[in-house]
């Protein structure tokens, strides 16, 4: 980041303008806008793989460097994927509008359509690409947006049992309350044996990661790992991925949906190789499933509104974003109107 960025990425809003290449919005649409920049014509859009398009990050250098190849741009996210202005302003440009931006049915409320920019795709591809299928038994770490997003998916996608796990009971109470899963707070139990219990001994076959590089953990590896972080002898912390590939079951798939830079320690790969798992990860590709959420806001399949714990005035913001890095007064998501 450099100063004067703007920040944020997940946002809907009204058209005030449109530019000459734009044919599918007009001034006063309300839409919203996946936080990802993809071109719609490169092969990986072709493909629906969005994320990845060649055309959306406008400076690929970095992370061409860092990772071999460029992803495509994101919304105030940092210089590496492009470093566009982000939305929490007055204002925002939307290139490729056409591609991008989604015009939200009149039923669908701003507090539930603005999850379909960011939270509920990112959840909804960690199911979907993740193969839950109906039967299935379904383990997601972390009960955030993206997390809760990731169980309501796989609940619609016809899984068994969903189960959640985090430590903050206020979010596993509004999961089990509002997503319809089960939930476990891995400060009180072991979750490894919690879930062989639950699955008859076999552990769940989709695993889905959505806690990213600031895991918390117990135990002397989260201090093995934060030791590391702080000395930048390690980029990210692992800790839910390690959980997860340890408590799959033996064939299972395991989706990391958090979001990790760079290189990170004791990846257990013994397990990945021994256990016959299959390790999947991606920015998320919100063209692909923008329009179905939609679609399931307005049957009302998929309810948002309570992940908007704070809703503030952008003047507020930066309130908003201590709020939420603390985890204070039950915050799951602060919300700026400008
Ligand atoms: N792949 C994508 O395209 C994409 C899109 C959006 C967000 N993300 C990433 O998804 C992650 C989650 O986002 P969020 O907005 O829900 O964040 P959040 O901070 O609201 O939620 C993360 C949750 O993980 C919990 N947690 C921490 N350590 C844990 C552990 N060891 N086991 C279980 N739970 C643990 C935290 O208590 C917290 O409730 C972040 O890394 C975010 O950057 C990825
Ligand atoms: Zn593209």
């Amino acid at each position: 980041m450099q100063a004067g960025d703007v920040l944020g990425h997940e946002f809907l809003g009204e058209v005030v303008e449109v530019g000459p290449d734009v044919r599918n919005h007009n001034v006063g649409d309300r839409v919203v806008v996946s936080s990802f920049i993809s071109c719609g014509k490169c092969w990986f859009c072709a493909n629906d793989l969005y994320s990845c398009c060649d055309n959306g990050n406008t400076n690929p250098a970095i992370t061409e460097t860092l990772w071999g190849q460029a992803p495509g741009g994101c919304y105030g996210y940092s210089h590496a994927m492009g470093g566009f202005k982000g939305s929490h302003a007055q204002y925002i440009r939307v290139p490729f509008a056409d591609v991008g931006a989604f015009r939200i049915p009149d039923g669908v409320s701003d507090e539930r359509a603005l999850f379909a920019s960011d939270s509920a795709p990112t959840g909804w591809m960690g199911a979907d690409l993740g193969g839950v299928k109906p039967g299935d038994v379904v383990a997601v770490w972390g009960a955030g947006a993206v997390g809760q997003m990731a169980a309501r998916a796989s609940v619609l996608l016809g899984a068994e049992r969903v189960i959640v796990i985090d430590r903050f009971d206020y979010r596993l109470a509004m999961t089990e309350r509002h997503i319809g899963a089960e939930t476990i707070n891995y400060t009180r139990t072991s979750v490894e044996g919690e879930l062989r219990e639950r699955t008859g001994g076999r552990g769940p076959d989709v695993c889905i990661e959505a806690v990213g590089m600031e895991a918390h953990s117990t135990g002397p590896q989260y201090l093995y790992d934060q030791v590391k972080q702080q000395l930048r002898l390690q980029q990210d912390r692992p800790s839910a991925v390690r959980d997860a590939i340890h408590a799959c079951r033996k064939a299972g798939t395991v989706f990391v949906l958090g979001v990790f830079a760079g290189m990170v320690d004791k990846f257990p790969l013994g397990a990945v190789m021994n256990k016959g798992l299959t390790v999947r990860s991606a920015q998320m590709h919100g063209q692909r499933y923008i329009p179905m959420l939609l679609d399931r806001m307005e049957r009302g399949e998929l309810v948002t509104e309570h992940l908007a714990t704070h809703v503030l005035p952008l003047d507020e913001a930066p309130t908003g974003y201590q709020l939420f890095k603390d985890k204070q007064d039950d915050c799951v998501r602060s919300v700026f109107i400008p």
